[in-house]
């Protein structure tokens, strides 16, 4: 069920009006439902708890990147996520946020030693290793410490995600991961260092995926590696399957979480059953679109209408500095009016105040608008407000949370002077 809908031809985030949200708080501003967030984590952990896992036995590590404001962590932790982090700066918010660090994994190619500093003080659960000269590195800073840092490699299965290349992760040319073919002498190399513990396994394939079936693919390919690695008394406590599963942006039929889940339990039960005796694994998700991207959206008002020569442009408050998915990828992301017009619909850009031919945020929409009208940019929650720049000195949008029909400020909208507030002019 989506949390954006029209009541009485008004376009509202639960109970609440956008319209309302515009007058108060202004535009451009993020809103988000909290109510779908809530919906969204429950489906991971609703699955979890119907296959028989507890909180020893599976673990929602919600990937901070996808959305990392306080409000959003804050609201998860409480319902029990983890986290997965790619920098010090992520670990910071999830302590912020009041977030359990035993619950953090620190993934990402290029960990520095002040993050790995960081990241053992806190004694996060598991740093998701990509590299040799990695181990080495956190092998030392953990000796530094006098800490044991345990440790989860993250294997490239060689999977095709089918996805757009830009977020496809899990094929050999990807910076990412350790190459299937290497994985044995790497971890051989793990078990070896004294400051490493060996505890885990991981992968991400890639994003916005429609299909789980690369997925579990990559889960034959762990699970291959973990009974070889057994057999070489390289024993794994948890594997670790990544994000990766997509959302509805036009007419996109995703595979629903809790089917996934099923599908994976049900082979992850098999294999244990035949192989170990039933003895389970802990297994972890890194989920981050399918939580927030559809609780948020950015709204939007109408500035000009433009009647260029060839197109109609709608030229808008918020731009690719606000959200730079459609710009940087192509992406579609639906545009609703907030308020519905019996006018005569054109066909419209919708585009941003940034001097860039690559500024816009939907192509050829059909539309009924006029200057001063407010829109609604569709599945906005991930990777919108994380990606945004203050490109051309545009203070970032404001952030609301709407709970029922009260409405939240969790972030103010920037003003220009904290922009350069960090700048210094020359003695
Ligand atoms: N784990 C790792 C190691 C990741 O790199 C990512 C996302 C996730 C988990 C979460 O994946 P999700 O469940 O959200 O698919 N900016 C792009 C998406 C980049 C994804 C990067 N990695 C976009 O706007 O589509």
């Amino acid at each position: 069920m989506s949390h954006f809908s029209y009541q009485d031809g008004v376009l509202c985030a639960e109970n609440t009006p956008l319209a309302q949200i515009a007058q108060q708080f202004g535009s451009p501003t993020y809103i988000y439902s909290k109510a779908a967030l809530v919906e969204n984590f429950s489906a991971y952990a609703d699955a979890c708890k119907q296959h028989g896992r507890n909180d020893e036995t599976a673990l929602v590590c919600y990937s901070v990147k996808s959305n990392s404001n306080l409000a959003v962590l804050n609201l998860l932790g409480k319902l029990g996520s983890g986290f997965d982090i790619v920098s010090g700066g992520e670990l910071l918010r999830v302590l912020a946020a009041g977030g359990s660090p035993r619950k953090v994994i620190f993934s990402g190619v290029g960990k520095s030693r002040e993050e790995m500093q960081l990241a053992l003080s806190h004694d996060i659960l598991c740093f998701n290793v990509e590299s040799i000269p990695e181990l080495h590195r956190l092998n030392a800073v953990a000796t530094e410490m006098g800490k044991k840092a345990a440790v989860s490699l993250r294997v490239n299965p060689n999977v095709d995600a089918k996805t757009h290349p830009y977020i496809s992760t899990g094929l050999k040319d990807n910076k990412f991961g350790i190459a299937y073919e290497d994985t044995l002498t790497t971890y051989r190399v793990a078990a070896a260092l004294p400051n490493i513990e060996v505890v885990g396994i991981d992968c991400h394939i890639g994003s916005q995926l429609l299909d789980d079936a690369p997925l579990l693919e990559a889960v034959d390919k762990l699970i291959e590696l973990i009974d070889t690695l057994d057999a070489e008394g390289i024993h794994l406590h948890h594997l670790d399957i990544g994000g990766g599963i997509g959302i509805n942006y036009d007419n996109d039929q995703p595979v629903a979480v809790g089917d996934y889940l099923a599908r994976l339990f049900a082979k992850i039960d098999a294999w244990r059953k035949q192989k170990h005796g039933g003895a389970p694994i802990k297994v972890l998700f890194e989920p981050g679109r399918s939580i927030v991207g559809n609780a948020g959206i950015l709204l939007t008002e109408v500035q000009y209408i433009k009647h260029g020569e060839t197109k109609n442009f709608a030229i808008v408050d918020a731009a690719m500095n606000d959200l730079m998915r459609p710009a940087m990828y192509e992406a579609w992301h639906g545009v609703l009016p907030v308020q519905q017009r019996d006018s005569a619909v054109a066909t419209y850009d919708v585009v941003g105040p940034v001097c860039e031919s690559g500024d816009w945020l939907a192509r050829s929409r059909e539309l009924a608008i006029e200057e001063g009208d407010l829109l609604a940019i569709m599945s906005a929650g991930a990777y919108g407000m994380t990606m945004s720049s203050n490109y051309n000195t545009r203070g970032r949008a404001a952030e609301v949370m709407v709970d029922g029909d009260k409405v939240h400020l969790i972030r103010k909208r920037e003003a220009a002077s904290d922009l350069f507030a960090l700048e210094s002019l020359l003695p």
